[in-house]
This record gives C-alpha cells, structure tokens and sequence, in this order.
C-alpha cells in the first residue's frame, strides 16, 4: 500500500504512542483532582502545554486545547463574533477556507452576521488589495487560512494581517491545520490573534487540537461547563490526546525543516514525472514556495475523478480528489470553484500528500500507476479526443 494522503490523516508515530500509553493506565486521573493521581494527569497537561507552547512560541496560557481542529476554528469565530459587548457584526472570512470555517460562518450569517468572501486567484491566493476592500469600521473578525487543506497554496498573511491592523480594529484568525510541522508558526514573529492546529496532521491522535488566544483577546466560551482551559472550554481535559498533540507537534517541529526539504524535492519529482507521462495533465495550486512542500495536486482533463480513485486505490495508491474532511459529498469542490476550475475540470482532481513514509521508491512507482489508470480511463472513456467535454457517465 502506498499512503498518500497525509492531508487527510496521519499514523500515529511510535513516540506519540509511547507518550500516550501510560495516561490511558497509571496516570488515569482527572487534572481537576487535588489528589495525587489528579496532580499527576495536571503535571503531563502542563508539560503538554509547555512543549506546544514552546512549538508556538507563545505563552502556555495562551493555548485552549480543544477536540480537534474543527472546534478550534468554531471557538474562533463563535468565540469573537458572538462576544459579549462586541463592537462589529461584519466577518471577512476567504472562500477557499475548511468547512469548519465556511460552514461556521454561513451559520453566523443565517444568525444576522454580515459576512464577506475574499476571491481568490487561480492558484488559490487571495489578493491583500480585495481584502483593504473588504474591511469595514465594524469589522471584528477576519479568518484567513494559512495553508489550504486541497491544493495546499499558502496565503500571504503577513500582508493580510497588517491590512488588517491598518485598516481596521478587528482580529485576526488563521487556521493553521495544514501548516503545523510544514512552516513556522512562531506567534512572536506571525502577530496574528488567533490560530488553529490539530494533532492528527502532525502524526498525534485524532480528536484533539488547539486554539492560540493571544493574551487580552476577548472570546466566549462555547462549552460551558467546569472552567476548563481558564474557562474558555469546559470538560475535563483529553489528557491522552493532549499528550499526544504536545509530544506530536514537538517533534514535528524538532524534524520540520528537513522533512520539508525532502518532501518538497520528492512532490516535485512526482508531479514532474506524472507531467513525463502524461503532458496535458494541469498541476494546480501555486508554485513553491507559495505551495506546501508536501503537496502534489493535478488535474486530468477529460477523467472523472472519483474513477482514477478507484482504480488507485485497487493498484494500492491511497489519494484523494480534494479533501478528505467534506467525503461523501459529490458536489464539486468549493475550492476547485473559486480557483475558477470548471466543474468537469474540478471533478478530474488528484491530490497527492506525501509525508514520513514516503519514499522515492514509492513516488516513481505512484507516478506509474497514476500514468497506467488515467491512460486506461481514456481509453474506455466516450470523451477521448474532447478532454473538455461531457463526462463519462
Ligand atoms: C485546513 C483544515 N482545517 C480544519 C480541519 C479540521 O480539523 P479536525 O479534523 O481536527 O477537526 C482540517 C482537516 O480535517 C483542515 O485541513
């Protein structure tokens, strides 16, 4: 089997098990207890939050863990937008942004919230200029990815970021997800207010993530309950999966800038060789160093997407069309869209992610494989010779 889909999910890597193990058995207490199995559990979460912070380069008190990256990006936007005394109603949000932002704000805006999109250019970026447009005296939240999760473009967001402080009074939220253990997120030197992470990207446990509140940023809470997380998430804390997002991103971080470095020349290989073998296929997203080093996204014209991944996956190539986190809907691709791909264009759509077990073994082999099925779809395909028309059905 050949994994490529690590923007989806990761393993969960030996040392994050092994940091894990012993909260599931010995260290079982609760870190509210005062006793000593409670301060036990309180000590690893502490340590948690120390390592993560130390990835952050940020305050250990400004870490809210959460349960993953989704509820990071609700507390965010819920968090800010539906504070209470807050000044401005109007959210600027990107159109290429993960459901759990979009969705989050399509609800808001179903509740009275005035909501602006920012377009984004055929590579995915979107331009600082519509984003000065965009900006109001009421604004009081912007949320900008800062590396998308389908075709992997990385937005400008020191630009974006000091629009904002200049033309506005609103915060600043960007969801991280993809990025952590793939660039910097050093809060000292990106100055943004709010950003999101979750584990299981970075080879951590699924259902656990985090949200950096920079100090004196007002949010509510969206679970209330016991004042957990100094009250901006009740529940008792997820002290295995916490363990694990700390010790995940530590060492993601610890091993980031080499591991990228081969990433990076490994998805150029890939996409070099799937363009050897088939030259009309249409890399999409941006260029490094505008693109994630880990992604490779193409599309074929005249292939129904959903077919290659079939056949790919019974050649033992595990890919994606987009993204993993929206599977099950056939509606084509929100980001596919907005990039100004045509739907046929946007159901044709590859996405490689490469991560620790790839090899370069493993690229030629996929780049084969990629070349044998899409060349034997076209050939069983009524559209041969009309790569842009109709799709097969
Ligand atoms: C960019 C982005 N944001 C948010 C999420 C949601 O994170 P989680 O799966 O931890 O809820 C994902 C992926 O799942 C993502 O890729």
């Amino acid at each position: 089997m050949i994994y490529l889909d690590h923007a989806a999910t990761t393993p969960v890597r030996e040392e994050v098990r092994a940091a894990m193990a012993p909260t599931l058995e010995q260290t079982f207490g609760n870190p509210s207890s005062g006793h000593a199995a409670g301060r036990a559990a309180r000590a690893l979460v502490d340590e948690a939050r120390d390592r993560l912070a130390g990835v952050l380069n940020c305050r250990p008190r400004e870490i809210v863990f959460t349960g993953g990256g989704s509820e990071a990006d609700n507390l965010a936007l819920r968090g800010v937008m539906t504070r209470e005394g807050a000044v401005g109603r109007h959210l600027v949000i990107s159109a290429v942004e993960h459901e759990a932002v979009l969705e989050t704000a399509r609800d808001l805006s179903a509740r009275g919230f005035e909501v602006s999109i920012l377009p984004v250019d055929s590579s995915g970026l979107v331009d600082p200029a519509d984003l000065a447009r965009a900006l109001r005296r009421d604004t009081a939240l912007v949320s900008v990815m800062m590396a998308n999760n389908e075709v992997g473009t990385i937005q400008p967001l020191a630009e974006l970021l000091e629009l904002t402080r200049s033309h506005s009074d609103a915060l600043f939220h960007t969801d991280a997800t993809q990025a952590l253990g793939k660039l910097s997120l050093d809060m000292g030197a990106l100055g943004v207010d709010l950003l999101t992470i979750s584990a299981h990207k970075v080879y951590g446990p699924k259902g656990v993530g985090a949200l950096f509140v920079r100090q004196g940023t007002r949010l509510d809470a969206q679970i209330t309950g016991g004042g957990q997380e100094r009250t901006r998430r009740s529940g008792t804390e997820n002290v295995p999966g916490i363990v694990g997002l700390g010790m995940a991103a530590m060492l993601a971080e610890r091993e980031r800038e080499l591991e990228m470095a081969r990433l990076g020349s490994l998805s150029q290989r890939l996409t070099q060789e799937i363009l050897r073998e088939l030259p009309e296929a249409r890399p999409t997203g941006a260029e490094p160093p505008r693109r994630l080093p880990n992604f490779c996204t193409i599309a074929f014209p005249g292939i129904e997407g959903e077919l290659l991944l079939l056949r790919l996956d019974r050649a033992g190539v595990l890919a994606s069309a987009g993204s993993a986190c929206a599977s099950g809907s056939q509606a084509p691709s929100h980001v596919m869209l907005a990039m100004g791909l045509s739907p046929e264009l946007a159901a044709a759509h590859l996405r490689l992610t490469l991560g620790r077990s790839t090899t370069e073994d493993e690229v030629d082999q996929t780049a084969a494989i990629v070349a044998r099925e899409v060349r034997a779809l076209r050939e069983r395909s009524p559209v041969q010779g009309n790569p842009l028309g109709t799709k097969p059905t």
